[in-house]
């Protein structure tokens, strides 16, 4: 049986403004009277109907954030990010993973919507530019996440991603690798074909270098382990001195793979680096270099926009804020 405010006011003897006030404003009741109210609360059960409040407040206190991939400590760590941010200012975060499905990716938008949130954060899977746009012409502000908008009608928080697999190859050159293997995919996604498109820059600048690319449908670590299968079934001259894996659970796999069949070491045989650097990087049973992302600094950054967007509205101006990679170098390039 849903309890109704008018009851809560009676037991506390107070009207239902007061009952009103203390959920909202506390600090305009006495705390006495706040004591009350809150024992009668308790007492009988209430739970606040938010959906009346929000439509009452226009907007509800809550963020919606849709992120490719809930199992990749990299969306954990920025979503930590994004919620500490929320926080000071008063807003909740409500978490959708798209799992980089498209109809997935649909229904948290219209979810979000639908529950008017007070702006919407996402790592969009492909061009969702239209569906985004038609949400803020409707009234939710919108911020890309680890994409960099293409144009400047979006705010957006990213990073240098060809900067990044430039640096990833770079690093390997440097190491004295040659027979360099991108593992990375699907290729639908930017993220992977930024960093690969970095790395092939780095390699065209090495006399004597080769950058193959071994395509995955995932950037997930059963799909670097599957790599990782691949180029260890090859004669040892045939397979790569380096690897660089598009990110840090590929590289996991990748070194799961290789580890599991003694004779190839790391980095002795192959060197491999990833990109991320979440915290299992360093933990790894080869600690694993890789191209750190302020994962936690992009949520952040991502909800000041967001806050931005919303006092503005629309026609504000949009800020593309694009962070610098960062080369962590650990046990399996040689650090
Ligand atoms: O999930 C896709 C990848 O893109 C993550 O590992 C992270 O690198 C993000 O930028």
């Amino acid at each position: 049986m849903v309890v109704s405010v008018r009851e809560v006011a009676a037991l506390a003897k107070v009207s239902v403004g007061t009952v009103s006030n203390v959920m909202n404003r506390p600090e305009k009741v006495s705390p006495d009277t706040v004591e009350r109210v809150q024992a009668a609360i308790l007492a009988l059960g209430f739970v606040r109907n938010d959906a009346a409040r929000q439509l009452r407040a226009g907007r509800s206190r809550s963020i919606g954030l849709v992120v490719l991939d809930v199992g990749n400590p990299f969306f954990t760590d920025l979503a930590r990010g994004a919620e500490n941010r929320a926080a000071e200012a008063g807003l909740t975060v409500l978490l959708g993973n798209s799992d980089d499905d498209a109809v997935r990716e649909n229904a948290y938008l219209d979810l979000f919507e639908e529950q008017r949130v007070h702006g919407v954060l996402i790592s969009p899977i492909g061009d969702t530019t239209e569906r985004l746009a038609r949400l803020r012409e409707r009234g939710t502000p919108t911020v890309l996440l680890d994409r960099q908008a293409e144009n400047r009608n979006f705010s957006s928080v990213s990073v240098d991603d060809p900067a990044g697999g430039y640096t990833a190859a770079r690093h390997l050159l440097e190491r004295g690798r040659r027979r360099l293997a991108f593992v990375g995919g699907p290729a639908s996604l930017r993220q992977v074909t930024d960093r690969l498109a970095g790395a092939r820059s780095a390699v065209a600048e090495q006399a004597g270098a080769t950058l193959e690319v071994i395509e995955t449908t995932a950037l997930s670590v059963l799909e670097g382990r599957r790599a990782g299968e691949s180029v260890m079934a090859r004669a040892a001259s045939e397979r790569p001195d380096a690897i660089f894996a598009a990110n840090d659970l590929l590289a996991m796999g990748v070194l799961q793979a290789l580890n599991m069949n003694g004779d190839v070491q790391v980095p002795g045989a192959i060197a491999l680096i990833g990109y991320d650097d979440i915290a299992f990087a360093s933990a790894a049973v080869v600690p694993l270099s890789s191209i750190r992302q302020p994962s936690e600094l992009i949520g952040h950054t991502a909800v000041d926009l967001l806050l931005r967007e919303a006092a503005n509205g629309a026609e504000g101006e949009h800020e593309q804020i694009v962070f610098q990679p960062e080369l962590i170098i650990r046990a399996s390039t040689g650090g």
